[in-house]
């Protein structure tokens, strides 16, 4: 009874959502919106307040939670090495730091912002003697590690990446995935391309054969698992619709 009730709240935020995005008050509302959470996060916890630079401050334990969860369940093992594409805050990284061997754990991240809280985060979580090794960078193509990864991860990361620098972190997974190592990455898609923006990235909606002829070029071949609430995220939390795709050497 309780998940009914769940579901109609849901639907009924949708058809709300729908019909503001036709709306002429889409534009006054939006700004009120970013008032308002703004001013929430005066009010909210230290790490309510870092993680709000990962996405919705709400959703943070969530998308933790399930980021190690859905790990595990692939298969990974304290001895694997996993390079973490657009690590942020480390709102996901620190169950999988915690998993993985000493020095095992490489994140990347394109705003120093997110990689100070990402160390405060690791203070905070009493995990600094793991020594996982947090470089900024934008640009993928510039990344040679000179390392191999059993596991990499992009959770809620290539959406915000355009075509060119998409590009570039796929050639950079090529370089840095062992020959049975997988690739894991969550997408939004969508028939068309389309989308908008989150904070300075864009926020972009692309078809699965777009997916896979940017992963061919890179010699990688994608596999769509599905959408994440058939994947054990909880269905009503942002982005659950988001697909996972698993990419490997061709
Ligand atoms: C929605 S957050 C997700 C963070 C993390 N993966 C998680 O789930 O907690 C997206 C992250 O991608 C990072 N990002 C965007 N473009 C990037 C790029 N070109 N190189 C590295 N990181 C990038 C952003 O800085 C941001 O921290």
């Amino acid at each position: 009874m309780a998940v009914g009730y769940q579901e109609e709240y849901v639907r009924a935020g949708r058809s709300l959502k729908r019909a503001l995005k036709r709306s002429s008050l889409r534009r006054p509302l939006r700004a009120v919106k970013r008032r308002a959470d703004e001013l929430a996060l005066v009010f909210a916890s230290r790490q309510d307040r870092r993680h709000a630079l990962s996405g919705p401050r709400q959703a943070w334990r969530v998308k933790r939670d399930y980021q190690i969860s859905f790990l595990r369940d692939a298969g990974l093992q304290p001895q694997h090495r996993l390079l973490d594409l657009g690590c942020g805050t480390l709102r996901g990284g620190i169950p999988i730091i915690n998993v993985l061997d000493d020095g095992h754990y490489w994140g990347v991240n394109a705003r120093e912002q997110a990689l100070t809280a990402a160390r405060a985060e690791l203070v905070d979580a009493g995990l600094e003697h793991k020594r996982p090794r947090l470089i900024h960078g934008s640009d993928f193509d510039l990344l040679h590690l000179g390392v191999k990864f059993d596991v990499i991860w992009a959770f809620s990361v290539l959406p915000h990446l355009d075509d060119a620098v998409l590009g570039g972190a796929l050639r950079c997974v090529k370089e840095h995935l062992a020959n049975d190592g997988r690739f894991f990455a969550t997408v939004h898609l969508g028939s068309s391309k389309g989308g908008g923006s989150w904070d300075e990235f864009p926020d972009l909606r692309r078809p699965l054969d777009f997916y896979e002829k940017e992963a061919a070029r890179a010699d990688l071949e994608v596999l769509d698992l599905g959408a994440l609430s058939e994947l054990k995220h909880p269905p009503n939390v942002v982005n659950a619709f988001h697909h996972m795709l698993e990419m490997r050497a061709a």
